[in-house]
């Protein structure tokens, strides 16, 4: 299959008459997939409600069916459609964050949407992004698109239209290019569905700003560690890895170059994920800067495409600093942890 390019300045001004938006929503409405870039990673969209465009989004991305996709609208409207109930923790976070990255877990109403979207659950996650060129394509398309990220099952997930060329060119009608994302890691996926609001995945809205809208927030105690299952599928997946393998280092600038220097006496190529405040410390065969350490959202929205630079550069094994889980932090350790398959070496 040939993939489409459509280049689209974000910042142009009626961007649902735009032709290139036009022409891709044409493909969504025929039930063709196309990568489309949100405020946190590219999303690869299909049309909610067709069996066939679902099954279309999971085949490209190799992704597993027990997985289900988060719906996107542009229009709370859209919910009466395919959500049972609204609780009030859930109106008051959308008002407080829609459009913007935080997925919403709902009960949801039988017979409207794909099966297959919500892997059978009988629940629905929810999100509006803010991001100009998904909201055009979804208003413009008039659909409830699903879209998962746009990469291949287990890879970083695309910030940039180039990163979801080389997971899916000649597997999907075409990409949307806007030019990169901002936040970088995905939306926050909270369960609003059992009284007190429980994150199941950490993303771009943090705990803290939840907490400050609707007071007592858990985390889902399977993000924590290994033991019990998690409530979102995809948590269980291992992710975000890159080719080679990746350790966290917890210690000292000194420990991890010393950690470095073993491996390069064994003849290894080595990486080093390290922040701009940081790089210029290490001697290895590839120092990367992911982002400022001092501005934890630069950190969130340099990871993925750090991550790949690993792969293109083809080292054999990655050390990398670890964050404060603070804020957006939670977020950055959570998908380290999962890139890192867990493997940590302490000082
Ligand atoms: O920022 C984002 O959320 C991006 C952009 C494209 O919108 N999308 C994204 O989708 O990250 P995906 O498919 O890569 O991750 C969706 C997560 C998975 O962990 C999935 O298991 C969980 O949401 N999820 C979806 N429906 C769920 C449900 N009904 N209950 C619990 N978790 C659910
Ligand atoms: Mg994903």
């Amino acid at each position: 299959m040939d993939t489409k390019v459509w280049k689209v300045d974000k910042y142009v001004d009626k961007l649902e008459s735009n032709p290139q938006v036009v022409d891709a929503a044409d493909f969504l409405q025929e039930n063709e997939v196309v990568a489309m870039p949100t405020e946190t990673v590219y999303g690869l969209a299909g049309n909610a409600e067709n069996d066939e465009a679902v099954a279309k989004i999971f085949a490209a991305k190799g992704r597993p069916g027990d997985n289900p996709l988060i719906i996107h609208i542009a229009d709370r409207g859209q919910l009466d459609g395919f959500v049972a109930e609204v609780p009030e923790t859930a109106s008051d976070l959308m008002d407080a964050f829609w459009p913007g990255p935080l997925t919403i877990i709902f009960k949801k109403k039988d017979g409207v949407l794909s099966e297959k979207a919500t892997a059978g659950l009988e629940t629905v996650a929810v999100r509006m992004p803010d991001h100009p060129i998904a909201l055009a394509l979804l208003r413009v398309s008039g659909l409830p698109i699903a879209a998962p990220s746009a990469n291949s099952s287990g890879k970083p997930s695309p910030t940039t239209a180039g990163h979801v060329l080389d997971d899916l060119a000649g597997k999907i009608a075409g990409v949307v290019d806007g030019g990169p994302t901002g936040v970088g890691v995905e939306s926050t996926v909270v369960d609003c569905t059992e009284g007190v609001p429980v994150i199941l995945r950490p993303g771009g809205v943090t705990r803290e700003q939840l907490e400050a809208v609707v007071g007592e927030v858990r985390v889902d105690p399977a993000l924590a560690g290994e033991g019990s299952r998690p409530k979102s599928p995809g948590m269980k997946y291992t992710h975000y890895a890159p080719n080679a393998p990746l350790y966290l280092v917890s210690g000292s600038r000194e420990f991890l170059q010393g950690l470095v220097a073993e491996k390069r006496v064994e003849g290894l190529r080595v990486g080093v994920l390290a922040t701009e405040e940081s790089a210029e410390f290490y001697d290895a065969d590839l120092v990367l800067a992911c982002g400022k350490r001092a501005e934890l959202e630069t950190v969130a929205a340099a990871l993925y495409d750090v991550l790949r630079k690993f792969n293109a550069h083809g080292v054999d094994v990655i050390f990398s600093e670890m964050f404060p889980v603070d804020g957006v932090g939670h977020a950055i350790m959570n998908r380290l942890q999962k890139a890192a398959g867990n493997k940590i070496m302490v000082e």
